[in-house]
């Protein structure tokens, strides 16, 4: 096997350092004893380049309002152009300080209250938080299962959009299911908005996190209409680990939805950027590449271990193969139990901190959401938790 010249394998202990994932499982998950495998963190140090960036930030030691110069815009510019293939103009980038901050601003800024917005679940749960508490309203247009992969149904999608409805959220990489679009799938949805009125939000947070086989589209870049309909997510806080930086960018092609949007980041003086998080989002897609690719080879081999685990393991547990992102998605639903007994396996009976598929909402029952960016060290004991858990509910349901 090829010795990797990045170290993914060293197991660096984040107990003790306020770690979302690693300190707060009993507040999120009511599990205070643990391996956590939830919250879409990694627990791998980010690339040199970013911590050498950082350092160098931090020895100068002062950290004053500072703006976006031309190397934040070209970061931006350069990684969409050479990751994805998509040119985008320093106009239509706006930063945020992280996607879900800048998916409510757009529920706010391109909706009214009472309108309806459209999501696709089993979805990242977020997403309805921001419909709700600004008082629109979820509409459903949930994936459906092919007997191969999760697709999107669009028969349902236009009885939903003829509801007329002001925005549809995609999340595309989608988080959990893992499918990565196709050019037609997206041409379709994109189409279908157009036609309806209803504005494109994509949240392509997951789009530099894609196994080989798949390609990621971005949904603003198939046509001119396509791009005057769309507003993107995208962010280096999933591909190189920097969430705790929160550093984001919205990329909006059209002038004038651009100008209500930037309008709207003035007024909630959102506009300064983290000096920390803009440093290392410059660093990471000016000169990160090389790990990114090596961090890419490392997850699919632990999709590989844990799928094989499973197989032998548990062969019933329904793999659904990820196409991008570093979360699996299990099907239990062979064991016929209940959330609540899901949950006391796997949180009392064994140590195994996965997500409930239910937080996902609409076809998630039944699941669970495995993350598995971690040293396989880690990612090997995580699943001795999950068959214990599992191993007593074959035992006992
Ligand atoms: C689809 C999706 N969007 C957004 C986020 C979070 O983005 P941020 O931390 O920038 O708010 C996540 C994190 O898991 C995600 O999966």
């Amino acid at each position: 096997m090829r010795q990797s010249t990045f170290d993914f394998d060293t197991v660096i202990p984040r107990r003790g350092t306020e770690s979302y994932k690693w300190d707060y499982t009993d507040k999120m998950l009511g599990a205070p004893d643990v391996l956590p495998m939830w919250v879409a963190d990694m627990d791998f140090v980010s690339p040199e380049p970013v911590l050498a960036a950082l350092h160098q930030r931090v020895n100068h030691g002062v950290f004053g309002y500072t703006a976006k110069g031309p190397g934040y815009y070209a970061a931006v510019r350069n990684w969409l152009q050479r990751r994805h293939g998509w040119s985008v103009k320093d106009d239509w980038i706006a930063n945020m300080p992280g996607v879900v901050a800048a998916l409510r601003l757009a529920v706010d800024v391109f909706s009214n209250p009472g309108d309806n917005i459209i999501v696709q679940p089993p979805v990242y749960y977020p997403f309805f938080k921001v419909i709700k508490e600004n008082g629109r309203k979820i509409l459903e247009n949930p994936l459906q299962w092919d007997g191969r992969r999760y697709v999107m149904d669009f028969q349902q999608l236009e009885q939903q959009l003829q509801k007329g409805a002001s925005m549809l959220i995609l999340c595309s990489p989608h988080n959990p299911v893992g499918r990565v679009w196709e050019r037609w799938e997206l041409e379709k949805l994109s189409h279908l908005c157009i036609q309806h009125g209803t504005l494109l939000v994509a949240d392509e947070i997951w789009a530099d996190l894609v196994f080989p086989g798949a390609e990621h589209i971005c949904v603003a870049d198939l046509n001119p209409e396509a791009a005057a309909n769309t507003m993107t997510c995208v962010a280096p806080s999933k591909t190189f680990n920097l969430a705790g930086l929160t550093t984001s960018s919205v990329i909006i092609a059209d002038a004038a939805k651009m100008r209500r949007y930037q309008q709207a980041i003035a007024t909630q003086d959102l506009g300064l950027g983290n000096i920390l998080g803009m440093t290392a989002m410059q660093a990471a897609f000016d000169h990160g590449e090389p790990w990114l690719q090596e961090l890419l080879l490392y997850l699919e081999r632990n999709v590989a271990w844990a799928k094989d685990f499973l197989r032998r393991r548990h062969p019933r547990v329904g793999w659904i193969e990820p196409e991008a992102t570093y979360l699996l998605w299990l099907d239990l639903r062979y064991l016929s139990v209940t959330e609540p007994q899901l949950t006391e396996a796997f949180y009392e009976k064994a140590r195994a901190g996965v997500h409930m598929g239910s937080k996902f909402g609409t076809g998630g029952e039944g699941f669970v959401r495995v993350n598995i960016a971690a040293p396989r060290s880690l990612v090997e004991e995580g699943f001795a938790e999950i068959s214990r858990g599992l191993t007593y509910l074959e035992n006992n349901s």
